[in-house]
């Protein structure tokens, strides 16, 4: 039989052992602690649903006005969040998607010819494979390392550029290791950039979900931008709301080739036109009342960070990595295991569901990753019998 699907698309679709293995638990109803939980809807958060749902009712939206760039009145709310964050940004500049990972896939239109390269750092935010698989783009990664704390191992950075490289990809606060990208390493990721003729990503979704008290937290859109600079966000973290699908891309640059990305990307956005009415219309009102819910969400990561802590006595055979901000935290465990069989032992005997550290690209064995999302209770006894399994194996 001839071969009918494209090779872009040749990945294995079939159930792995892990997923499996949760299945069938559920299915049997056997308690789970899902040290996983992402999806922030179903995390026993408290949504304001009058002011969710009633910006969806807005006469306007029975127009249709198309603007390939998304409505100004959207635009302009977005140019306000950053105002809010020390980083002044025209409407003229910002770029609404109906996601961060559109964002990915308009980006990688503009910038990238089949088989050219983008630079991302490992470990790092899975899906970047998937998205860059779809664009015919290749990914090269580089690799973080951690000495009491993450940092960038720049000269591999600049071994891993090839002719083909046509973009660095940063997520900032990283996705899982929750380090912010300091000034001085934006400031050599800029030079990198411009020596190699490079467009910078910035990927922002967990800017707002800082761990500690005070905030380092710095925007990519505020300063001077040497090289051309786009930085993604959206609901889907900063409102919490990821079933609404909108994000955006704020563009800056050198003058003249901003102009030529910005005239670009409206192609490109042009051809779609994905973003619907109400979504639009309903932007400024979600933006306005973000902190509510980013409220919760600080309170609930924080507070699972300190139980963890509390948990991890000196003699404990599991450690946690620093983290700075976002929705996980990383632990090193006893690399007695492959993290995969690792991961399946701790489901079956404890009931206690995590990420292995290899499905974010972490080398070797010996990481988890968990998220802080979860419900504090089951955050509680997942972790109690996650430290358990392991100082008594
Ligand atoms: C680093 C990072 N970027 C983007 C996204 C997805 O954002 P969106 O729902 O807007 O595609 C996620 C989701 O977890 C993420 O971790």
């Amino acid at each position: 039989m001839p071969h009918r699907f494209s090779t872009r698309t040749n990945w294995n679709t079939a159930e792995s052992a892990y997923a499996k293995t949760i299945r069938e638990a559920r299915l049997a109803g056997k308690t789970l602690y899902d040290l996983t939980a992402s999806n922030p809807t179903i995390c026993g958060l408290a949504y304001d649903r009058d002011a969710i749902l009633s910006p969806l009712l807005q006469p306007e939206a029975l127009a249709y006005e198309p603007d390939a760039r998304g409505l100004l009145r959207a635009r302009v709310a977005v140019a306000a969040y950053y105002a809010e964050h020390g980083a002044p940004v025209t409407a003229d500049v910002l770029q609404l998607t109906t996601s961060t990972s559109e964002a990915y896939s308009y980006l990688f239109r503009l910038l990238c010819n089949p088989g050219d390269e983008v630079l991302v750092a490992q470990p790092g935010y899975p899906l970047f494979e998937f998205l860059a698989d779809l664009e015919d783009v290749r990914l090269r990664p580089f690799p973080l390392f951690y000495d009491h704390g993450w940092c960038m191992d720049f000269e591999s950075l600049e071994q891993a550029v090839t002719p083909r490289t046509r973009a660095l990809m940063v997520v900032h606060p990283n996705n899982p290791t929750g380090h912010f990208t300091t000034a001085q390493e934006r400031l050599r990721l800029e030079q990198i950039c411009q020596r190699h003729g490079l467009a910078l990503i910035v990927d922002e979704v967990f800017l707002d979900y800082s761990l500690e008290e005070i905030l380092p937290a710095c925007s990519f859109v505020s300063g001077e931008h040497p090289v051309l600079t786009f930085v993604l966000s959206g609901m889907s973290k900063i409102a919490a709301l990821p079933q609404m699908k909108v994000g955006w891309i704020a563009s800056a640059g050198p003058e003249d080739q901003l102009h030529e990305a910005l005239a670009r990307l409206e192609v490109v956005a042009d051809t779609f036109l994905s973003l619907n009415a109400p979504v639009q219309h309903a932007l400024p009102h979600w933006l306005e009342h973000r902190e509510g819910i980013q409220r919760q969400i600080r309170q609930r990561t924080r507070a699972n960070l300190l139980f963890l802590d509390q948990s991890l006595s000196g003699r404990s055979q599991v450690s946690r990595l620093q983290a700075q901000a976002g929705w996980s935290v990383v632990l090193r465990v006893p690399a007695l295991d492959a993290d995969e069989r690792a991961v399946l032992r701790l489901a079956v005997e404890q009931g206690v569901v995590c990420h292995p550290g290899s499905f974010y690209g972490f080398p070797r064995q010996g990481w988890l990753v968990l998220s802080l999302l979860t419900p504090e209770a089951e955050f509680q006894t997942g972790v109690k019998r996650l430290i358990r399994h392991f100082d008594t194996e």
